[in-house]
């Protein structure tokens, strides 16, 4: 029996449609920016394998951290423990971050290194006897994860409409200044912190925002005296052409939520950044106001050493700087192609993430274009690469590892698909 048909009998994959969707690639091994399929069949890796894969697959510095970390020590609990990858790690985070962040929470997943920071910031006001501040303030579109704190400071609509009676409540306005200090105004002292994706909402669309917003935000979270999250699970390490969105605005929030390119996208670890009077906000000679949260998983020394080696190849290799020529390349390319087709718009690129919305005209958006999605992939396969548009939104997010020539094929693959659909 077929790989496939084995998979179709067992797995349940994520966000997928089983009754009617394709039958999933198989996928043998991956190397730089391309997948190789059993068959043989080479793709590019145009949107990082979920915007992960940081400097390019199977990169012998993280390949041979993985394998001398896993025969030192491989995994160790880490409540009442530690070690020296750890250690060092936070340390190199620590010096990396926005200055002013000095504590590191690891967790395993991007949704949860969000779930350790909305804690955090509910508890802190718990242990400042401000119980009332319950309310989350985020933007429309929002994504921060599938876990339920996560699903709660994010958009529900299309993905977590049934849980919605279930989610804690949040208040979510339009990724405006006006909007924002309109509802910290509202909400008054029941507000108990400002979530927010920096320059950069993947999941709403590859939607882009300005260092002057992420700045006003942390002005009128100053002004109003409540954390400011930014999630960088995304943006995080080097994708926007700086190490972080937040470094790049200038601002450092209270609560810093990394994952994915952590590792270099290759093994799942995440981390969550804070201050030290958060940190001094959870001491007590009562036990009870400690922060009792950890995973099984919590800062395992493999993806500890992993995310040291692929730190050192940021610096070594100067991915952010990459991966941003890698993003002007595509945008260049995409311009001069795409000038003047009307059904193409808000063509945009922060870093190295590029995309354009597809509005082909007697439609009525991305409704009907969610209906071509499975078409536009299957055209980017067919073009050697891999692409997931997100609704009517075609984007592409290689890894650093990318060249010019794979640039080239990955603009190709777009306009292609653009015209498919004019
Ligand atoms: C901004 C952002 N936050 C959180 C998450 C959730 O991360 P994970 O899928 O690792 O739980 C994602 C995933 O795409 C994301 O883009």
């Amino acid at each position: 029996m077929s790989l496939i048909a084995r998979d179709k009998r067992c797995i349940w994959h994520p966000y997928t449609q089983h009754a009617t969707e394709a039958d999933p690639l198989e996928v043998a091994t991956a190397k730089d920016s391309v997948l190789t399929l059993a068959d043989g069949t080479e793709l590019i890796d145009g949107i990082s394998s979920w915007w992960a894969t940081l400097h390019g697959h199977a990169h012998p510095k993280i390949v041979s951290a993985f394998a001398q970390q896993a025969a030192t020590l491989d995994h160790v609990l880490f409540a009442g423990a530690t070690h020296e990858p750890a250690v060092r790690l936070a340390e190199r985070l620590i010096e990396k971050a926005p200055k002013g962040l000095s504590r590191v929470f690891f967790s395993d997943n991007g949704s949860t290194a969000v779930e350790v920071a909305i804690k955090m910031a509910r508890q802190v006001w718990c242990h400042r006897g401000e119980e009332q501040r319950d309310v989350f303030l985020c933007l429309d579109g929002a994504y921060h994860g599938d876990t339920f704190g996560a699903m709660a400071v994010g958009d529900p609509d299309p993905f977590f409409l049934p849980f919605t009676p279930m989610l804690f409540s949040a208040k979510r306005v339009a990724a405006d200044s006006d909007a924002v200090q309109k509802a910290l105004k509202q909400l008054g002292n029941r507000c108990a912190g400002v979530i927010l994706e920096p320059l950069i909402q993947g999941a709403a669309g590859m939607l882009m925002q300005t260092v002057e917003f992420v700045q006003q935000v942390r002005a009128l979270c100053d002004e109003h005296g409540v954390p400011m999250i930014a999630d960088e699970v995304m943006t995080g390490f080097g994708r926007t052409g700086e190490l972080f969105a937040c470094g790049k605005a200038g601002v450092t929030p209270d609560l810093l939520c990394l994952a994915k390119g952590l590792t270099g996208g290759s093994f799942p670890l995440s981390a969550t950044l804070t201050t030290e009077a958060y940190f001094e906000a959870f001491l007590s000679p009562e036990r009870i106001r400690a922060f009792f949260h950890g995973h099984t998983f919590t800062g395992n020394p493999i993806g500890c050493a992993v995310a040291l080696a692929s730190l050192d190849i940021c610096e070594e290799e100067l991915t952010p700087a990459r991966l941003d020529s890698i993003g002007s390349r595509i945008e260049d390319n995409l311009r001069a192609r795409l000038a003047g087709q009307c059904h193409v718009q808000k063509l945009r690129r922060t870093g190295g993430v590029v995309a354009f919305d597809l509005v082909p005209s007697g439609t009525a958006g991305s409704g009907y274009l969610s209906e071509l999605q499975p078409m536009l992939r299957a055209a980017a396969i067919e073009r050697g690469v891999l692409l997931r548009p997100l609704g009517n939104v075609l984007y592409a997010l290689p890894p650093a590892s990318t060249t010019f020539d794979q640039c080239d094929q990955i603009s190709s693959a777009m306009c292609e698909m653009a015209e498919l659909v004019r």
